[in-house]
């Protein structure tokens, strides 16, 4: 018989070869498509992506093209999100959507706290961490978006404001409640601009949520946590930032509105 003895050191190494994060890869479709246009489009999907099972994917269309998108989504390896919601569940609060209606139209995932979300309709750290509560309550996965605008990494804030969302907006959970979410690092500057961050520029910044993450709820937690990757992501650079050691997915905007492009970013993470 052989006795295995592990130093310190090894065992760390032994650990993180086993660290198994599954990609994953969600389409944020923003304001954009209607109903028809929504089936259509994961119609495409369903068939450029049928089979894949290595890579979660997930699509996440307006509020009203939910229900139909998750019709068509039925039994497939496609995944459903919706963009938002509102904290309570129900009552009287005009315009809103809550957990238990997204998980009524057929939702698995919610984003929240979105830079745009952040920018243009007034969320806060302790907004997002209100429709986290709401979204762990109704079993549905958080994505929540965190990332510093351009003028703060100009002036050198990246990290702090980073940490600030991270610890603010995810204050409170228990290590049970972390796991289960995902988190996406979204530089505002690179939302949209076709500005991506390099590949180590993201990874700087995911190493360092997961350190957060350690910070908070210890090691197996940080390493169990997806980490995302949004801004300006493409079929042609899936790759190379999903090869970082903590970049475990991403969150598309632009490239996920059409079936070409969106599946090549899933082609990307395959080969990766
Ligand atoms: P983008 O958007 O891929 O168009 O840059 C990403 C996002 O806002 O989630």
């Amino acid at each position: 018989m052989i006795a295995l003895r592990l130093h310190k050191s090894d065992a760390h190494l032994i650990r993180k070869v086993v660290i198994v994060r599954k990609i994953i890869i969600a389409g944020n479709w923003k304001l954009n498509k209607n109903i028809k246009e929504a089936v259509e489009l994961v119609n495409d999907l369903k068939a450029r992506c049928a089979g894949v099972t290595d890579v979660d994917i997930v699509v996440c269309p307006v509020f009203t093209a939910l229900s139909k998108v998750a019709e068509a989504l039925k039994g497939t390896n496609i995944g459903l999100g919706g963009q938002d919601l509102y904290w309570q569940d129900a009552g009287a609060f005009t315009g809103e959507v809550s957990a238990p209606l997204l998980k009524d139209a057929g939702c698995q995932y919610v984003i929240i706290g979105h830079s745009e979300r952040r920018q243009f309709f007034g969320e806060t750290n302790e907004t997002v961490n209100n429709k986290i509560k709401a979204a762990l309550a109704h079993g549905l996965i958080p994505i929540v978006c965190v990332g510093e605008n351009l003028a703060e990494r100009e002036s050198g804030k990246t990290f702090a404001v980073v940490q600030d969302h991270v610890e603010n907006s995810l204050k409170g959970f228990s290590a049970q409640e972390t796991e289960k979410m995902i988190v996406a690092y979204e530089p505002v500057w690179a939302i949209g601009t076709g500005k991506t961050a390099t590949p180590a520029q993201a990874q700087e910044v995911h190493s360092f949520i997961r350190k957060l993450l350690e910070k908070m709820h210890g090691q197996a937690v940080a390493n169990a946590v997806r980490i995302q990757y949004g801004g300006s992501v493409k079929a042609e650079n899936t790759r190379e930032l999903l090869s970082q050691p903590d970049i475990d997915g991403a969150l598309v905007g632009g490239a996920s509105l059409k079936g070409d492009s969106f599946a090549g970013i899933v082609q990307g993470a395959l080969a990766q």
